[in-house]
């Protein structure tokens, strides 16, 4: 099984973010959120008494924002919740500003072996224009620090941000890509209600046209691919060894736990780690009070309230299976596909020893292909 824990704490909210984070919040706040939040794993060790934790990622938010004693606390609580803890990889996120060598080390102490770093950007005009709290030389010192105390780390770019060009891209990815053996990039998506979509909708920013990203997306494969870094999914790069196995294991629809404030979690197994026969998927509240009472006024990891909670049929799992790993490198059994032929998207798939993959061609058209497909 796989863990997800959430941190939803920021210095500052960015202006394209609609992760659940939040800015500003009180020493008080965070102290009663992690409180909740141990009392949640608590539930789940006893909810899970036989589950296997194969993985760990702490997100957020900014997970680099908490104390040494905040993050020695809440593994401490993992270790003692599930008896059978001892993950291959347990990753974090941190931010530039907060990945001091005082939390690098805190987080190495209590077991972490993988941190993934937001650079976003190697232009300052760009990291300015979306809030970000750092610049260019900010994020460069901290990759640094990190490739000194983790041999497994992976920094994220976006592409689409408003000073975007070709040989901008170029120099960017390939200059994380010389650092990091994993690299992210994403598209920038301009989500609905954030302050930078507000900003586009009133003509105060603009961003490059979907072309132009497309073209910058294909610039970064280009430049990671003749370092050896290769994509093993649409939006994640890395040498061989170095892809992450805990979102891989999202893409294949393994069984995996989301504690938090805004995590979601598919269950599969009842409390003796037999098949329920059926699947399951719930999200908790993002909002924070929500969550934090919806914990401390129940006793059982089955009775905490969920956001949002669905019981997934036949057909919703086939559908996931084929959108999740059409994504990835390795691609789908044929059989999920019942030996159709997809006429004018066949050519976006590669088709080999029982399985469906999406050519480079196909992953910069995925959308349209799985429209035809699904
Ligand atoms: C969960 S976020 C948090 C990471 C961390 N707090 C940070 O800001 O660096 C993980 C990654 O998602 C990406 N991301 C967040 N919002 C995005 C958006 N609107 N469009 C594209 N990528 C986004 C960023 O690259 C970010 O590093
Ligand atoms: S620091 Fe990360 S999680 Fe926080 S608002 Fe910015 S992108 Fe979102």
């Amino acid at each position: 099984m796989e863990l997800y824990i959430h941190f939803p704490f920021c210095r500052k909210k960015c202006a394209y973010c609609d992760f659940t984070s939040y800015a500003n919040c009180s020493e008080a706040l965070v102290f009663s959120y992690l409180t909740a939040l141990k009392r949640e794993i608590t539930f789940a060790g006893e909810r899970f008494p036989n589950a296997v934790i194969d993985t760990v990622y702490l997100g957020g938010g900014t997970p680099s924002l908490m104390t040494p004693r905040e993050i020695e606390s809440l593994f401490n609580k993992l270790r003692s919740a599930f008896k059978h803890f001892g993950p291959s990889e347990v990753s974090v996120e941190v931010n530039p500003e907060s990945a001091t060598d005082e939390v690098l080390s805190a987080f190495r102490d209590a077991g972490v072996n993988r941190v993934s770093m937001g650079v976003q950007s190697l232009s300052d005009d760009n990291l300015r224009s979306v809030g970000r709290v750092h610049d260019a030389a900010t994020a460069r010192a901290a990759a640094a620090r990190i490739a000194k105390n983790f041999d497994n780390f992976s920094l994220d770019i976006i592409v689409g941000l408003p000073y975007d060009t070709p040989q901008l891209v170029r120099e960017e990815v390939g200059e994380v890509g010389e650092l990091a053996p994993h690299v992210s990039v994403y598209e920038l998506t301009l989500e609905e209600g954030t302050p930078l979509a507000c900003a586009v909708a009133e003509d105060r920013v603009w961003l490059p046209s979907d072309d132009e990203v497309a073209e910058y997306m294909d610039i970064a494969a280009d430049v990671l691919s003749r370092g050896g870094i290769e994509r093993y999914e649409v939006s994640n790069f890395a040498k061989r060894g170095f892809e992450c196995r805990h979102n891989l294991g999202y893409w294949t629809r393994e069984e995996y736990l989301g504690l938090g404030a805004g995590a979601h979690s598919l269950v599969k197994t009842d409390a003796e780690g037999k098949a329920l026969g059926a699947e399951i998927r719930f999200a908790s509240p993002k909002d924070l009070n929500a969550y934090i009472g919806g914990i401390n006024c129940v006793d059982a990891f089955d009775d905490v309230p969920r956001a949002d909670m669905q019981v997934l049929t036949e057909a919703d799992i086939r559908t996931e299976r084929i959108m999740l790993g059409l994504r990835t490198r390795e691609g789908i059994e044929e059989e999920l596909l019942a030996g159709r032929d997809f006429g004018r998207v066949e050519r976006f798939l590669k088709r080999g020893g029982g399985r469906v993959s999406l050519t480079d061609e196909g992953i910069a058209v995925m959308n349209s292909v799985l429209a035809e497909i699904i």
